[in-house]
């Protein structure tokens, strides 16, 4: 025989001698069975058992089994046990509302002993294979999240790895690529609030828009040392190969075998490292494409990064207060930015300055 404490927990409330010991006799072999005469006596019981099943009567003097059953529907300790209803009554108007109430099923009394014995055990085993698929849910979606949060920071490693190996060759002051990365999210975040290109913003994961960011310069991993780090002026030739950066860029990241079924990572880091040098009216590099032809990501990409380089000392220029580089590119609106951009970096001014300066710290 079973000991009492591998036996499911079964509470028969009813108020009819009668039927509390035809219960008794059908289930107190299997089961561990408590009866109470009445709903106060069962929440007595209730403090100190969680039972697996009750089996409630309706029609009793005090709380009714309706009563009962909203009481232990609006306590979480209750709400999930498995409660049949009893009654004499047959009518189809009780069935529904007490199952509308939460009853998982409706025995007509008098009870049928076997038939009482089945349907429990069908219900108990239904909520035990109930428990189990939780169980395993909540598992899955466990193991699903620790997955996405390796893969994630596994990826924002590599891009930071990536990036600090680009920024270490030829930025002495460092925190280029943090910054551009701040300002992004600003002007990004400005253009959704004044509805400029918003729908195409609103379209791209922007975290993911930004971490590509930080691969924008990935190209001057193939400049030469000589060139790239040159304090002088650069000769006509070397700037030509300087230039050649962005391609160099969307060749490098173009080579990772990215099989992934979500292509947007790499789509946005190649975009913004081909076309960051292109310039709204044509005259920039490597295509000289003009206005939207060059790709959004692109065109944001210039002006964090131009507003950047100004305002930090690069080995070929000095430094411009914040004032001074707003200046320059609002002078560039429509020549080398996107004018409806330009207009968002100047509603976005400050918060741009406090990221710029947050960045020294
Ligand atoms: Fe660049």
């Amino acid at each position: 025989m079973e000991s009492m404490e591998s036996k499911k927990k079964i509470v028969l409330i009813d108020d009819d001698i009668v039927s509390l010991l035809v219960g008794k006799n059908a289930l107190l072999d299997a089961y561990d069975l408590h009866t109470v005469p009445s709903g106060k006596a069962l929440f007595e019981l209730l403090a100190h058992i969680v039972p697996d099943l009750l089996l409630l009567d309706i029609e009793m003097p005090g709380m009714d089994g309706y009563e009962v059953l909203n009481t232990l529907r609006s306590d979480p300790r209750t709400v999930h046990i498995p409660v049949i209803f009893m009654t004499g009554k047959d009518k189809a108007d009780d069935e529904l509302a007490g199952l509308e109430l939460g009853a998982v099923d409706y025995i007509t009394k008098p009870i049928a002993p076997a038939l009482l014995r089945k349907r429990i055990a069908m219900y108990l085993l239904m909520a035990d294979q109930q428990r189990q698929l939780e169980r395993y849910n909540a598992g899955l979606q466990q193991m699903v999240a620790q997955k996405t949060h390796t893969i994630l920071a596994l990826q924002n490693a590599v891009v930071e790895l990536l990036s600090v190996v680009v920024e270490y060759r030829d930025d002495q002051t460092g925190g280029h690529i943090h910054r551009t990365r701040r300002y992004l999210a600003i002007i990004m975040e400005e253009m959704l609030r004044s509805g400029v290109y918003a729908e195409e913003v609103a379209s791209w994961d922007r975290q993911l828009m930004v971490l590509a960011s930080a691969l924008h310069d990935v190209g001057k991993l193939a400049i030469p040392d000589s060139i790239l780090l040159k304090p002088d002026p650069l000769n006509a030739e070397e700037l030509a190969i300087i230039k050649k950066h962005p391609e160099y860029g969307g060749d490098i990241i173009e080579r990772v075998e990215y099989d992934a079924l979500d292509r947007s990572f790499i789509e946005h880091a190649r975009i913004m490292a081909t076309t960051h040098h292109e310039k709204w009216d044509g005259t920039g590099y490597p295509l000289g494409l003009a206005g939207t032809e060059i790709p959004l990501q692109g065109r944001l990409m210039a002006l964090a990064d131009v507003y950047d380089a100004l305002l930090f000392r690069r080995p070929y220029k000095p430094a411009m207060s914040h004032e001074e580089a707003l200046e320059v590119i609002r002078r560039g609106s429509g020549a080398a930015f996107d004018p409806a951009l330009v207009t968002v970096v100047l509603k976005a001014a400050d918060r741009l300055e406090e990221a710029s300066l947050s960045a020294l710290e």
